[in-house]
Formats: structure tokens, C-alpha cells, sequence
């Protein structure tokens, strides 16, 4: 199958049977169940079959779901400015994970142009076949655009990802007798259904690493869900190693709550939703291969992972707080123009700061190497929520 290529319902239905084939077998071959974030895995990132690795259109109105970068430039341009007094203290390199349809790779190096920081090399690692087909016809020109099948070994620079946490493969936790169960992934007549397995001791030291140390466990309800991070945590342990030698910071951007608001007992279903055509529901068995899955993020857990790792926690902010910090209003046209580019960019600016929206939901989390935070950053720090 050729990646790049909106896929027909027919031929999406065919990719989406082989896929749950091929999941039905390998929970056959496990011994009838298998962890959820191997089931989430396989249905986001299973070479050709998986989500993110198939053909078709996952961002902006003929997708699935929309992002910050996809509703115009303010967000990029914004983001550029805050990164701007970092880049100039590291080796001049950006590295964005899982960079969508390359327009906010197109927007920050725009943006940093026109306030003369330089950028020496912007690369991008992503997971994504469609999406790098759509990031190469977009960004192929620009000789600082490379794409990376790794993360490099060493790096200074900025790294940036947006919506990339909560796309990682989660693990789910359900509490029982008040006692933790991994709840699993089985599959009985052809249907994909959850079973809750006494938890191994390795699941019950990564659900301790999550939680908060103070939560009470009978506070909660029987029949509590929630989710867990192995993977974001270690793709963040991963970066601090990248980190280690140079000078450098990475900016994270996405939806989640500090641990204390993360594991609320009326939390009890957890943060897992499913996005297929706008359509936003909680069933991660409807059409596997077809539909994003994905789960909040708990950033007490990534602050956490990220100083035992060598990083600082240069800001924690909500997206409102450090767009305003970083001069979005700004960019934003005068209150008596009242032509239609001016109506677009003052929604698209309340989309990205309404509390009801973006603004309260999303988070930034800066975490640094050997740099000096900036007044922007230190302004818009809530770090002591965490
Ligand atoms: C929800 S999309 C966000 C795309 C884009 N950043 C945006 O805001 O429009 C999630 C992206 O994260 C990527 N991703 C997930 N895990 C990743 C990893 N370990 N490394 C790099 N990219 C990853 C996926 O391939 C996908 O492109």
C-alpha cells in the first residue's frame, strides 16, 4: 500500500480486518490477553496497517481531529518567540517530534527568520508515513529540514512536540477489592474486548511511579480506571539522555493535569477517547488502524521522570498563560480592524486561550539542560501545581 494516499471506506475497512487479524493472532500467541499499550501500539503504529502508519488523512477537517498548529500560524509564531532567547544559547538546532503536517515546523522557522534567530538544522522524527509524505512536500525545499529515523545520540538545541505524549501507548490500571489490576486486551469470537489480570510487579511499580505518593486508595470506587505512562516517561528519559552533554531544551505541549487532578476518585473512567472523523468517544476497539486513541498526560510523573533524569523544570503553564507570557496578543490585529483576516485570527486566538477551548486543557512544560530560562519562561511558570 502506498502511503500518502486518502484511502477508499472500502479499501480502509480491508486494512482495518487485517489489522485486527494480526492483533487476534498475536494475543492468540501471548496466551489470550496482552497488555493495553501493546494493543494500543500495534493500532497506532503497526507498520502499514497501524493509524499513524497508514494512508489515511488524520489532521485538519478531511481527518480526524484538529491541532494547535492546523488552526493558522498564531500558534507556531508564538511558540518561535518563546524559543527564540533558548535557541540562541544552544548549538542552533530545533528537533521536533512527530511533526504532523509540517506546518508548525513552517511557521517557527518563518518566525525565526523574520526576528533574525538563526536556525541551523531543523529535524524531524516521525513515526508516521502519511505525515512525513505530507511534511516532505511541504518543507522539502528548506536544505535545514532533515528527517531522522532516531533521536541522535547527542544534541543541543530546541526540541519541540506537540500532541506527541498523549499519542504514546498507555497502560490501564482498574482497581478491585482495593487491589490494582493491569486490565489487558482479550479476544473471544472475533471481538476485542478488556480483562483484568492480577497486576506483575513491574505494572505495580510503574502505577506507583504514577500516582501521587498521598492517594488514598479507598477513597477511590471499585471499578476505578485510570491510565498510566511507562512509554511517554521513557521517551522522556530518552530525551534527557539525548540532552545530557549539551545545552538544551524541550518544549512539550499537550492535554493533561498535574498527578493530584490526574487520579481524582470521580476520575473513574479514566482519560482514554477515541477520535474518528470529529467524532470524539471513548470504544478503542471501534475500527482499529482507523481511529486516533489517546490519553491525557500526567505531568507530576513527567517533572518527575525529567529531574531524575539530569533535566530542569524551567516552566509548567497552561497553553493560556504561556502564549499570553510569550506575546501572542502581539501578533493579534488591532480592536478596530474588523475585515475577515482580522474575525479568523481573533477566533483562532480564542480557540487557543478560551478556558472552554485550548487554554486551560493544554500545558506547556519546558524542561531544560544547561540553559538559562527566559523572563518569558519564569513569568508563566505554575510549576509549584505540580
Ligand atoms: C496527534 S499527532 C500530533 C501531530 C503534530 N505535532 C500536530 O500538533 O499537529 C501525534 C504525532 O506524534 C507522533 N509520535 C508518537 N510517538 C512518537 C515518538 N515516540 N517519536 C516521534 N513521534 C511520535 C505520531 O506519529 C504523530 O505524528
Amino acid at each position: 500500500m502506498m502511503t500518502g494516499f486518502p484511502l477508499s471506506d472500502h479499501d480502509a475497512q480491508k486494512v482495518s480486518d487485517r489489522l485486527c487479524q494480526l492483533i487476534a493472532n498475536r494475543i492468540q500467541e501471548a496466551g489470550g490477553c496482552v497488555p493495553f499499550s501493546d494493543y494500543m501500539q500495534w493500532a497506532l503504529y503497526e507498520p502499514m496497517l497501524g493509524y499513524y502508519a497508514g494512508g489515511s488523512s488524520k489532521l485538519g477537517k478531511a481527518g480526524d481531529f484538529v491541532t494547535a498548529p492546523e488552526l493558522g500560524d498564531l500558534f507556531g509564531r508564538t511558540l518561535a518567540r518563546a524559543i527564540a532567547p533558548l535557541l540562541s544559547q544552544t548549538d542552533a538546532q530545533i528537533l521536533e517530534l512527530g511533526a504532523g503536517t509540517g506546518r508548525l515546523a513552517k511557521t517557527v522557522l518563518a518566525e525565526l527568520d523574520a526576528l533574525g534567530v538563526r536556525v541551523r538544522q531543523y529535524g524531524i522524527l516521525e513515526l508516521s508515513g502519511e505525515l512525513q509524505f505530507r511534511q516532505r512536500r511541504l518543507l522539502g525545499k528548506d536544505n535545514r529540514v532533515q528527517w531522522l529515523s532516531a533521536l541522535p545520540e547527542t544534541f543541543s538545541g530546541i526540541v519541540i512536540a506537540n500532541e506527541v505524549l498523549d499519542a504514546v501507548p498507555v497502560k490501564l490500571a482498574c482497581l478491585k477489592n482495593g487491589v490494582w489490576h493491569e486490565r489487558c486486551v482479550a479476544c473471544q469470537d472475533g471481538q476485542f474486548r478488556f480483562k483484568d489480570c492480577l497486576a506483575s510487579s513491574v505494572f505495580l511499580s510503574q502505577v506507583a511511579e504514577s500516582l501521587p505518593q498521598d492517594i488514598v486508595l479507598s477513597a477511590l470506587p471499585e471499578g476505578y480506571v485510570t491510565e498510566i505512562h511507562p512509554h511517554a516517561l521513557g521517551l522522556i528519559r530518552s530525551l534527557a539522555t539525548m540532552m545530557a552533554t549539551g545545552k538544551s531544551a524541550a518544549v512539550l505541549v499537550d492535554y493533561g493535569f498535574p498527578a493530584h487532578e490526574y487520579y481524582l476518585p470521580e476520575r473513574t473512567e479514566g482519560t482514554l477517547v477515541c477520535h474518528y472523523r470529529h467524532q470524539v468517544h471513548d470504544n478503542p476497539f471501534y475500527l482499529p488502524g482507523l481511529q486516533d486513541i489517546t490519553a491525557h498526560l500526567n505531568f507530576t510523573a513527567v517533572a518527575e521522570k525529567a529531574e531524575a533524569s539530569g533535566l530542569d523544570v524551567l516552566c509548567y503553564a497552561g497553553q493560556a498563560g504561556f502564549l499570553m507570557a510569550s506575546g501572542i496578543m502581539e501578533l493579534l490585529p488591532s480592536m478596530e480592524k474588523k475585515d475577515a483576516v482580522s474575525a479568523r485570527l481573533v477566533q483562532e486566538a480564542m480557540k487557543l486561550l478560551s478556558p472552554a477551548e485550548m487554554g486551560e486543557l493544554f500545558k506547556v512544560m519546558v524542561l531544560g539542560h544547561d540553559v538559562q530560562p527566559s523572563e518569558t519562561l519564569l513569568q508563566a511558570d505554575r510549576s509549584g501545581r505540580l
